[in-house]
């Protein structure tokens, strides 16, 4: 049967990137990433939002409900600041969380940097929409990306 164009989410949850204070690197990283690494055809759907737990929340409630998203990749909010609250947001808009993303991709970014303990990376899915957090960091892009990727595809035909 027919498969219709994925639609994929990127979205970098980050006050500096959002006012315009610095560039986003993370968001085309994952841009860039998805175009090298998947196949069959789907196009990107981009958002560079303001950290803090609405502003995620409704921005993924937005990208999986109206624009049809199948996956959502979020980068930055991860950490143990204050308005770091994308992983919340995420089990917000996302309720049924997959331990095992956060599990694997905190073992990976462990051997690179012992910092990687502070991200509490989620995750989860809306419906047929699979939302995964990655740390804002650039570095920490391919690196988690690598480690879940093989089994995105089976994920989504769970859920879809
Ligand atoms: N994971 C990888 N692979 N590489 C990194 O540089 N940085 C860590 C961690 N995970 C990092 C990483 C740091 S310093 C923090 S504070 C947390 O991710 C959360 O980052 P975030 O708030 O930008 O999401």
């Amino acid at each position: 049967n027919e498969k219709r164009e994925a639609v994929i989410g990127v979205v970098t949850a980050s006050d500096r990137a959002s006012a315009g204070i610095y560039e986003d690197e993370s968001g085309p990283a994952i841009a860039a990433y998805l175009q090298k690494a998947l196949t069959s055809p789907f196009r990107i759907v981009r958002r560079i939002i303001p950290d803090g737990f609405e502003s995620v929340r409704d921005t993924l409630i937005d990208l999986s409900d109206n624009i049809g998203c199948d996956l959502i990749v979020t980068t930055g909010g991860t950490g143990p600041a204050p308005r770091d609250l994308t992983p919340e947001a995420t089990l917000a808009a996302a309720p049924r969380e997959l331990p095992g993303f956060g599990e694997l991709m905190r073992k990976v970014s462990l051997t690179q940097t012992p910092t990687a303990i502070l991200s509490r990376q989620v995750a989860a899915h809306r419906g047929k929409c699979l939302v995964i957090n990655l740390p804002g960091k650039p570095a920490a892009i391919e690196l988690c990306l690598d480690a879940v990727m093989p089994a995105v595809p089976y994920c989504l035909d769970l859920i879809g």
